[in-house]
């Protein structure tokens, strides 16, 4: 592959071979000497129209750590506020000369359209609420690191699924690799025809944890919603924030995950978040492993890589 668009597009091997490469990353990480030479002399421009902490400085310590000349693009201070295009941006960007750019966009299917529009090898950071793949893949990561397997297993995915690209990656990761998915989440943020993706919907959340192995918690995404939707946060913790009463309805090894970032108090108490059950640390470390792993297996297909 030339680009990672989504999850969509990747086979069951392609997907393993990914989360291989990121034990071997991990394994990097976790050394004084972190450096890598698989990305030197290449440049990554890192290009994000939406807010981040996590995906963004892990896709920056991952190429520095593969030896990449590394240049966040400050979308806030740069011409885009003049109104020039995404179309433009990119044409811009690309006579520059990067190898690789990751893009973060608040429309979905932005980052598909660019990728036609450039040269090099383009990452999706997040589109609109179509794909996030490497968060998917660090989920997936985590999950196999702490389970051993993916296959098998039940999986919960809690909230706001409506507006989540987090949800519609995993689905068809966690799917694609034999787990049993879940969603659940009020009707107002569950999208129509969800079920055409093979998943079980419940609105009930205690029902719907009842015997999984990962509870899989979403952001409720509120900049995204249109005002007279927007549930008051006291009653959307009552029904839908995971607190330890409603986590004991699942397994009692189940296992909490956020992709973040989260509001401690409306989808998740923080007695489960900082709790002995909880992966969301373990989550970060992954992402930067996975996204060494992303751009490494992009390396392979770049011109002399
Ligand atoms: N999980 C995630 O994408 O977090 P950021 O928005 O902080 O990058």
């Amino acid at each position: 592959h030339r680009h990672l668009l989504g999850i969509e597009g990747l086979s069951p091997i392609d997907i393993e071979a990914l989360l291989d490469m990121a034990d071997e990353a991990v394994d990097v990480s976790r050394q004084v000497e972190k450096k890598k030479a698989t990305l030197r002399g290449r440049t990554q421009i890192n290009l994000f129209f939406e807010p981040s902490t996590r995906t963004q400085s892990s896709f920056e310590i991952a190429g520095k750590r593969l030896g990449a000349d590394v240049m966040n693009m400050s979308v806030a201070s740069s011409s885009v506020k003049k109104g020039e295009t995404l179309i433009d941006t990119a044409a811009t960007l690309n006579a520059m000369r990067p190898d690789i750019i990751i893009v973060r966009h608040h429309a979905a299917g932005a980052v598909h359209l660019l990728a036609r529009k450039v040269d090099c090898s383009v990452v999706n950071a997040g589109d609109g609420a179509h794909e996030h793949p490497t968060q998917a893949l660090l989920d997936a990561l985590t999950i196999r690191r702490n389970r051993g397997r993916i296959q098998g297993l039940l999986v919960a995915i809690c909230g706001d699924i409506l507006h989540s690209r987090v949800a519609r990656s995993n689905i068809i990761l966690l799917q694609a690799l034999g787990a049993r998915v879940r969603v659940i989440g009020p009707s107002t943020l569950m999208p129509a025809g969800i079920e055409r993706f093979g998943v079980e919907v419940f609105r009930d959340m205690r029902k719907g944890l009842e015997g999984v192995d990962i509870v899989m918690m979403l952001r409720l995404q509120r900049e995204r919603m249109n005002g007279s939707f927007v549930p008051s946060v006291k009653e959307y913790f009552r029904y839908y924030g995971l607190d330890a009463e409603k986590l004991s309805a699942a397994k009692p090894d189940a296992l909490v995950m956020h992709p973040g970032p989260m509001n401690r108090g409306v989808e998740i108490s923080s007695e489960v978040a900082d709790g002995a059950q909880s992966l969301i640390r373990e989550q970060v470390e992954m992402g930067v492993a996975v996204r060494m792993a992303v751009l490494e297996a992009l390396a392979r297909n770049l011109p002399n890589g």
